[in-house]
């Protein structure tokens, strides 16, 4: 859908990571010629002759619920916000719901695991269930790579940089420069757990993507002359 230009809104989908399909944000009508129904867009099987409506009044009265949901719990969240002024939704003043800045999408969590790490997990259960690093303390097994407030669709999780050095979860990580271009770019511990990875993963140079990529140019160009 996406590379045919159709916009659907997503929330818990993201490109890199496997998908779980738990915002229902991405509800489409599919119809198989035997029957027509409401799918996760980003969990249906893309297979046969299919017909996808993306903007049919089913399709917009599922949408705008899954909104006004949101909208409730989430009413301080500029991205939801956002998301129900396009689709007019308005706050409904009964379903009011104490706010809350996690959507539970889980991409921090499913980030951290398919990098090999799980320094967050959720824990306890119904309204109370959030993400956390075990037992709430500085978790061990994180390297700081950011890569979970990255992937945070609402910006929930925090990181502070400053004096060459990150913050997240309660640990403080020590940033590693560029040897090309000087700037900060990774932590200590993410070359430390790189450099324990098999060997075509291992990391010789500590440069940015950016000073990388130019150098693997320079190299490929090198070689070719
Ligand atoms: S912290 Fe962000 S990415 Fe993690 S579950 Fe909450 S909203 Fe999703
Ligand atoms: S994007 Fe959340 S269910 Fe599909």
């Amino acid at each position: 859908l996406r590379r045919a230009g159709v916009l659907v809104p997503t929330l818990c989908e993201h490109p890199g990571l496997e998908g779980v399909g738990s915002c229902r944000l991405c509800l489409v009508e599919v119809n198989t010629g035997r029957r027509s129904q409401l799918v996760a867009s980003c969990l249906y099987p893309v297979e046969g002759e299919l017909t996808v409506l993306t903007d049919s009044p089913r399709v917009n009265e599922a949408r705008r619920f899954v909104l006004t949901l949101l909208l409730a719990r989430y009413s301080d969240v500029q991205l939801i916000e956002e998301l129900a002024r396009r689709y007019g939704v308005k706050p409904v003043e009964r379903l009011q719901a104490e706010p809350a800045d996690c959507l539970l999408c889980l991409r921090c969590v499913r980030a951290c695991a398919a990098q090999g790490n799980g320094a967050i997990a959720t824990c306890l259960r119904g309204r109370e269930k959030r993400v956390s690093p075990p037992f709430d303390e500085p978790p061990a097994d994180c390297v700081g790579c950011g890569a979970c407030a990255e992937v945070c669709p609402l910006g929930a999780i925090k990181v502070e940089e400053g004096e060459g050095k990150r913050r997240i979860w309660g640990r403080e990580f020590t940033l590693v420069h560029c040897q090309s271009c000087g700037e900060p770019f990774a932590t200590r511990e993410q070359f430390d757990y790189l450099r324990k990875q098999p060997p075509d993963l291992l990391v010789e140079e500590e440069l940015c993507p950016r000073c990388r990529k130019l150098d693997q140019a320079l190299r490929i160009s090198g070689s070719t002359t």
